[in-house]
């Protein structure tokens, strides 16, 4: 059985890829919250941290203003630019994180010869409050939404670096 964990050195640094629906909202927040946490830990030469949208309505764009400004309220800076997630980030991430199950779906779709299947997971896998596994999409909501948002992932990706931890050798 293929696994996405592996050996994490400075020399083959690990590559995530977040992604949700449009880029602006979802999947920079995890971005932003797991690069903080990689350079709280001082770990941030192990890493490559990216984000993607299924979705091309966004392209070019900055974070949503509302996720900008509740990550911010926590200390956290958000430096994506929206992009698609395409076929060639298949084989380039180690891990790619679907914010919820259509996200999830169109990604396996890209993956016509199921090559990849053990690198794609859902973002709540990792929550130790899964609910029903999706980070609800806040983008039509108020801030509290958005909070909502921020919290899940912040336990998530945390459940994540932990995760991944025991495989960085220094
Ligand atoms: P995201 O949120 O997937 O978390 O970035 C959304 C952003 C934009 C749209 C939907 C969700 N939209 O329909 O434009």
């Amino acid at each position: 059985m293929k696994s996405y964990l592996r050996a994490i050195t400075e020399e083959d640094p690990y590559k995530l890829c977040f992604v949700c629906l449009g880029n602006i909202c979802r999947s920079p927040t995890a971005e932003g919250i797991f690069i903080h946490k990689v350079k709280e830990s001082g770990l941030e030469s192990f890493f490559y941290i990216d984000s993607a949208g299924t979705a091309a309505y966004h392209v070019g764009e900055g974070a949503n203003s509302k996720s900008q400004a509740t990550a911010n309220k926590h200390g956290i800076h958000l430096p994506s630019r929206a992009r698609k997630f395409e076929y060639a980030d298949l084989e380039e991430f180690d891990l790619i994180l679907a914010m919820d199950r259509e996200n999830f779906s169109n990604i396996h779709d890209l993956d016509r010869r199921d090559r990849f299947a053990h690198k794609i997971k859902l973002m709540r896998d990792f929550d130790p409050i899964p609910e029903d596994g999706s980070v609800p999409d806040p983008y039509y909501g108020g801030l509290q939404g958005f909070e909502n948002v921020f919290q899940i992932l912040n336990r998530s990706t945390e459940a994540l670096l932990d995760e991944l931890r025991p495989h960085i050798e220094k």
